[in-house]
């Protein structure tokens, strides 16, 4: 059985100034996922949020909170966001000392556990934790902003994810630079999961612009969307 079609707005690409308002909005025009993007500093050039945001957001809705840090070291806020509510909680290769344990952690939280490749990562860095992951999130542009193009290169090693997942129940995600432009090309490659911040909150008609995405999806997939 495929992994279902899933379309996770970002938040980094909402008005902050009214987040609450956002999560509803993204829920209300038929997101599956709600994607978190949680930048320190220092891993990423950039701040966004942190577990306190997270736990506020959380009664907002019920759907999957997809939570991606790219915060190093990971291991110390792993709990905090755990407890905020995430469902889903997504590491970086290079975030911690021992990714593997940084995985088992997750896991042991309750959460699904997720594994995040950079652009410049190899796929061969997946080999030794994929039995202990629920999804592989491959980054279709350097991590920090949003707003970037996709990195075409990056078609490749999600067909190369896909293969190394076979018949694993393991959701692949890309996130960066995804548009209903391209995101034929990545469901293709086999991606089932695309996290999308500008294509889906430019212009305000957040279901049009979700629509479109699955559109081109599902028609990738052979699916009426
Ligand atoms: C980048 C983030 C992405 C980003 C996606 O570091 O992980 O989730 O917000 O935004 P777009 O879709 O605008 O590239
Ligand atoms: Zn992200």
């Amino acid at each position: 059985m495929p992994r279902p079609l899933i379309i996770a707005p970002s938040i980094l690409a909402s008005d902050f100034a009214k987040l609450g308002e956002e999560v509803r909005a993204i829920d209300a025009a038929g997101c599956d996922w709600v994607h978190v993007d949680v930048m320190d500093g220092h891993f990423v050039p950039n701040i966004s949020i942190g577990p306190d945001v997270v736990k506020a957001l959380r009664p907002h809705s019920k759907k999957i909170f997809d939570v991606h840090l790219m915060i190093a070291p990971c291991d110390p806020y792993l709990e905090a966001f755990a407890k905020a509510g995430s469902d889903i909680i997504t590491v970086h290769v290079e975030s911690s000392p021992h990714v593997h344990r940084s995985l088992q952690a997750i896991r042991a939280l309750g959460k699904k556990a997720g594994v995040t490749l950079n652009p410049g990562t190899p796929v061969s860095t997946l080999e030794n934790v994929i039995d202990l992951v629920d999804l592989v999130l491959v980054m279709s542009v350097n991590p920090g902003f949003g707003g970037q193009s996709f990195i075409a290169s990056q078609l490749e090693k999600i067909a190369a994810v896909r293969a190394l997942i076979g018949g694993r129940p393991i959701d692949l995600e890309v996130d960066g630079g995804v548009t209903a432009d391209n995101a034929a090309k990545v469901v293709q490659a086999g991606a089932n999961a695309l996290v999308a911040g500008s294509a889906v909150f430019k212009g305000g008609n957040y279901k049009a612009n979700i629509d479109a995405i699955r559109q081109a999806g599902a028609l990738a997939r052979g699916e009426a969307a």
